[in-house]
């Protein structure tokens, strides 16, 4: 009753896990299929490896939390090891992405294509180094070369991942839609955020600034899928502070064609999955 298609692609229900929470390893990911998601988002991964930011990384706040990773990633070669092992009977398998030009991008969605049912683009990391994740989705033009070059490379869909910062998120959506993406993933991380440590005087992050993401940021989340679904006629995965199945519920109605779940799985677990989905 909850089979649905997105891209093409069969999924058992709507609900997805998000990229960066719990998708570094194939046990986490089977863990999170087996919990009952209908798919599941890799970490983003690049085509080299790059140690991301140093600790700490994430800080709880009011409604949410704040995370500076800094993209952490072991590359594409040393991720492929763990896309191979990802039961894809089980469920869907998605590949996040991410690099600083078309063709680092076109290169890792190239090489992982075949073990993966759809690639997802992070041009919408707003705590990444320059020249990456939202300097790219902030521009409507890089953002329709970006999704081109990946579009031109595989045969799979892609979707590309927005950033809710920018002036006007339906600019966005069209250049995507115009760079031949398959579907938006509407929203990243909301920011930068920023918490203090009042008796050190000290941010808390040693990234200073970070993603803010969690139920606070949910209104914004459903009110961007409502603007990409009015100007673009691709499906869209919403994204953003959804913690039970009303909120699932709220985000269909704004247009969105299957949800994913990250920060709520940090409070109660990938069981997170099999209680909406019930
Ligand atoms: C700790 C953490 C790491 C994340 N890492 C990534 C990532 O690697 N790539 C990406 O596209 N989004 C990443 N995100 C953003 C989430 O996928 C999601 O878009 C955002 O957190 C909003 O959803 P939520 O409120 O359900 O967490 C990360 C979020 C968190 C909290």
């Amino acid at each position: 009753m909850l089979k649905t298609k997105l891209c093409g692609i069969s999924l058992k229900n709507p609900l997805m896990l998000a990229a960066g929470v719990l998708g570094s390893h194939a046990s986490s990911l089977n863990w999170i299929l087996n919990s009952g998601a209908g798919a599941v988002v890799s970490k983003s991964f690049s085509k080299e490896p790059n140690e991301g930011y140093k600790n700490p990384t994430t800080v709880a706040v009011e409604g949410g939390i704040i995370n500076a990773i800094g993209l952490s990633s072991p590359g594409v070669d040393a991720f492929i090891e763990e896309l191979e092992s990802v039961n894809r009977i089980k469920g869907r398998s998605i590949a996040s992405i991410y690099g600083a030009t078309p063709d680092e991008f076109s290169y890792v969605a190239g090489k992982i294509e075949s073990l993966v049912d759809m690639i997802e683009m992070n041009i919408s990391c707003p705590h990444a180094m320059e020249g990456y994740g939202a300097s790219i989705g902030q521009n409507p033009d890089l953002t329709r070369e970006f999704v081109s070059a990946v579009k031109d490379t595989v045969s799979v869909p892609v979707l590309a991942k927005l950033t809710p910062n920018v002036t006007n998120i339906s600019e966005i959506a069209i250049a995507a839609e115009e760079g031949g993406a398959d579907g938006l993933t509407l929203i990243n991380s909301l920011g930068p955020g920023m918490k203090i440590d009042i008796i050190t005087g000290n941010p808390i992050l040693a990234n200073k600034f970070g993603g803010m993401s969690g139920p606070a940021i949910k209104p914004i989340a459903v009110r961007c899928v409502y603007d990409a679904y009015e100007a673009t006629d691709i499906p869209i995965v919403g994204v953003g502070g959804i913690r039970n199945y009303t909120d699932v519920v709220e985000f269909l109605y704004a247009g969105a064609s299957a949800v994913q779940i990250g920060t709520s799985i940090m409070y109660e677990g990938p069981e997170i999955f099999g209680r909406i989905r019930k």
